[in-house]
């Protein structure tokens, strides 16, 4: 294998992946919860600009709750309604008495001049913590493979 070859498998595998990162600057924060649970999700960062909007929204498209700044008015969607608790001071949501079906991408979107997202969370309820063990197992093998493959 030449210098070359070596060079491409370290790119691909160690500095794709970084670059790749720093590209798309929302990190999604993985949080898991057992049925019946509270889930506090925090905004994680501050907007840019004033803002006029402040929604949550589950899997991009389904608005949980909405807030406008100016009139201070809260809005809960009626399927969220009794169930989830949204926090006006730090615009904290959190999810109550939490269910399966609450699985999903929750986004915070600070509307304005612009929109931009300040918190995303991966929550996943109910996980068993076998399928975990398993995940980071295979990922071992996969990493030995890879450290292998650039040995050759
Ligand atoms: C937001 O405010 C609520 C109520 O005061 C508090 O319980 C919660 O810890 C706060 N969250 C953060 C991230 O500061
Ligand atoms: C607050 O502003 C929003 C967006 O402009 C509007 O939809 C809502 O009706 C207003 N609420 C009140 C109570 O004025
Ligand atoms: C959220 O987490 C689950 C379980 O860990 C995973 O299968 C899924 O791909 C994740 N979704 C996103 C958008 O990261």
């Amino acid at each position: 294998m030449t210098l070359t070859h070596l060079l491409v498998i370290f790119v691909v595998t160690f500095i794709n992946p970084l670059i790749f990162n720093t590209v798309s600057s929302d990190i999604i924060q993985p949080i898991t919860a057992q049925r019946g649970q509270s889930v506090q999700l925090s905004v994680q960062k501050q907007p840019k600009t004033a803002f006029d909007d402040l929604e949550w929204l589950k899997d991009k498209c389904d608005v949980v709750v909405s807030y406008n700044v100016k009139n201070k008015s809260e809005h809960i969607y009626p399927s969220y309604k009794e169930r989830v608790v949204f926090n006006t001071g730090n615009y904290s949501l959190t999810l109550k008495n939490i269910q399966e079906k609450d699985s999903g991408l929750y986004s915070a979107r600070a509307s304005g001049e612009s929109d931009f997202d300040i918190g995303l969370y991966n929550v996943t309820v109910g996980a068993s913590s076998h399928g975990s063990t398993t995940e980071s197992v295979s990922l071992i093998w996969i990493f030995l493979f890879l450290l292998g493959a650039m040995m050759i």
